[in-house]
C-alpha cells in the first residue's frame, strides 16, 4: 500500500456574492435550486467520496479572503464559485495563490456564452481548473475533480 491515511480529507466550498439568492435569482440562468439544496447535494457527494465538506457563503470580498486564509491547516482543498468577484477580484486571486491550496473554480452558468465582462476570470490562472455551464453539476463535478487531484497528489488511497 502506498501512503498512509491519517485523517479524512477536508474540503471547503466557498460561495460568493448573490449566491445566497439562488433559487429565486434569475432561475433561467442559475436554475431553481437554492443554496441549501446545492450544499446538501455536495454533502452527499462528499460522503460518497469519503471527504469532509464545509461551506461558507459571503457577499463580502474580505470575508471570502479571510475564509481562504483560515483554510490553512483546516482544509486540503477549496471549491469556489466566486460569483461576480470572479471577474473583478485581485484580492481573491492573491489569497488563493498565497495559501497554495489546490482550488477548483466552478460556475453554474457558462460564463463564456454570456456578456463579455464575464469572459475573463481573475481566478482561473491560479486554480487547477474551471468547470462552467453545468448548473449544480458544475459543483459536483468540481468536487470530484478536486478530490481526485488531492488523492493523486498525496497518494492517499481512500
Ligand atoms: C456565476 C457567474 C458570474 O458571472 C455571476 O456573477 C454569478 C454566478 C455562475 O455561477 O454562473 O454570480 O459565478
Amino acid at each position: 500500500m502506498r501512503g498512509l491515511t491519517l485523517s479524512k480529507l477536508s474540503t471547503l466550498v466557498l460561495h460568493g456574492p448573490n449566491l445566497n439568492l439562488l433559487g429565486r435569482r434569475e432561475p433561467d440562468i442559475y436554475g431553481s435550486l437554492g443554496l441549501n439544496s446545492i450544499n446538501s447535494l455536495l454533502e452527499a457527494e462528499g460522503a460518497k467520496l469519503n471527504v469532509k465538506v464545509s461551506f461558507m457563503q459571503s457577499n463580502h470580498e474580505g470575508a471570502l479572503v479571510d475564509s481562504i486564509h483560515e483554510s490553512l491547516g483546516k482544509h486540503q482543498g477549496i471549491l469556489i464559485n466566486a460569483g461576480a468577484y470572479t471577474h473583478t477580484s485581485l484580492a481573491l486571486r492573491d489569497a488563493i495563490s498565497a495559501v497554495e491550496l489546490p482550488t477548483v473554480e466552478v460556475h453554474l452558468s457558462n460564463i463564456y456564452r454570456r456578456e463579455n465582462f464575464r469572459h475573463h476570470s481573475y481566478i482561473s490562472p491560479v486554480v487547477i481548473g474551471q468547470i462552467s455551464g453545468f448548473g449544480v453539476q458544475s459543483y459536483l463535478l468540481g468536487l470530484q475533480a478536486l478530490v481526485h487531484h488531492l488523492r493523486k497528489e498525496k497518494q492517499i488511497e481512500n
